[in-house]
């Protein structure tokens, strides 16, 4: 019997598919910076038995249209709001994501945004770039203290817990809403539970870390921001699509919150023509929350795992599931 082939969106490096050669065959394709183009993409899926996508891939009902023997749609992120799961269940495919694997590196980004936007540091590494570091003066880039202060953290799930351990380090109050309450997290950091409404007014920092669904789309709008506190920071390193961008930007330019930290936006990639980028108080980055070469490596070996689960007729290690 012939090996499954599997199809790869993204040149990955050969040492990590080798150990799974004895039982999966892979045809990759062969740039690692650029997604497949669509028709290829089609082309490939109807020959595969399984697929190792990435967020990119855009796998909705033409998409499956085109799977006709595919049993495994393995995607390499723990999000998956670029699959219709519900379709792909229909149509008998199991979906596979990559949580856990991810969620301290994500954390450790999501503090990372909070830290540099609170403390202004690409402004200020941008004064010494410029040659422009003047005298000393009393507030030169005087920016926001994080000890003492409270986040606000949405969505309180494994990335949401990691953020609450770090906060706590720094000496955070960590006040959080999420669909159900967690309290383990209650005991363990002493995080207090509180409506969407008065979480984002409350809080110093609000953390967005909840999953894009129609439930949470534009979530953070105009009425969100201007329910925050005029000092407040906002984090999003979740999807993009859970905020009104222009409502954000004319938060930012009117001063109705203080400044932001993105690594997600609605429409990626963004590029310098994006409003944002004009806005000193925006800290931005190109979706890099988990990118560790040490965490891509284990999401990568996590979707192997997966695959070779299924076609070894076991059940796979973190399957999605599609809402009932
Ligand atoms: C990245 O955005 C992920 O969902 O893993």
């Amino acid at each position: 019997m012939s090996k499954p082939l599997i199809y790869v969106t993204r040149k990955l490096p050969e040492e990590l598919l080798k150990p799974y050669e004895e039982h999966l065959q892979f045809k990759m394709w062969q740039e690692a910076d650029t997604p497949v183009p669509q028709d290829v993409l089609y082309k490939e899926v109807s020959k595969a038995d399984g697929i190792l996508s990435t967020i990119t891939e855009n796998i909705d009902i033409t998409f499956l249209d085109h799977a006709s023997h595919l049993k495994v749609i393995a995607n390499m992120a723990v999000g998956y709001d670029n699959i219709d799961v519900a379709a792909a269940s229909e149509h008998n495919i199991i979906v596979t994501n990559t949580p856990d694997v991810l969620t301290e590196t994500t954390a450790d980004l999501a503090f990372t945004l909070l830290l540099a936007t609170a403390r202004r540091i690409v402004e200020a590494s941008q004064v010494i770039k410029d040659s422009s570091w003047g005298d000393w003066a009393p507030f030169m880039l005087a920016g926001s203290d994080i000890h003492n202060k409270t986040i606000g953290i949405i969505g309180m799930g494994r990335i949401g817990e990691a953020v609450g351990r770090r906060a706590k380090g720094f000496g955070m109050d960590i006040l959080y809403h999420n669909r159900n309450r967690n309290e383990k997290i209650e005991t363990e950091l002493g995080a207090r539970y509180g409506t969407f409404e008065d979480v984002i007014s409350e809080a110093d920092f609000v953390v967005s870390l909840i999953p894009l669904t129609d439930e949470t789309k534009d979530l953070f709008d105009e009425q969100a921001f201007s329910a925050m506190k005029s000092s407040a920071i906002f984090i999003n390193v979740s999807r993009g699509g859970v905020v009104d961008e222009q409502a954000l930007y004319d938060a930012l330019q009117r001063g109705v919150i203080q400044a932001a930290g993105l690594d997600v936006f609605k429409n990626e990639p963004i590029d310098a023509t994006h409003p944002l980028v004009d806005l000193p108080n925006a800290v931005l980055l190109p979706h890099i929350g988990s990118a560790s070469v040490q965490t891509r490596e284990k999401m990568i070996k996590l979707c192997l795992d997966n695959i070779s689960q299924i076609f070894a007729g076991k059940d796979p290690l973190t399957e999605v599931k599609a809402k009932k």
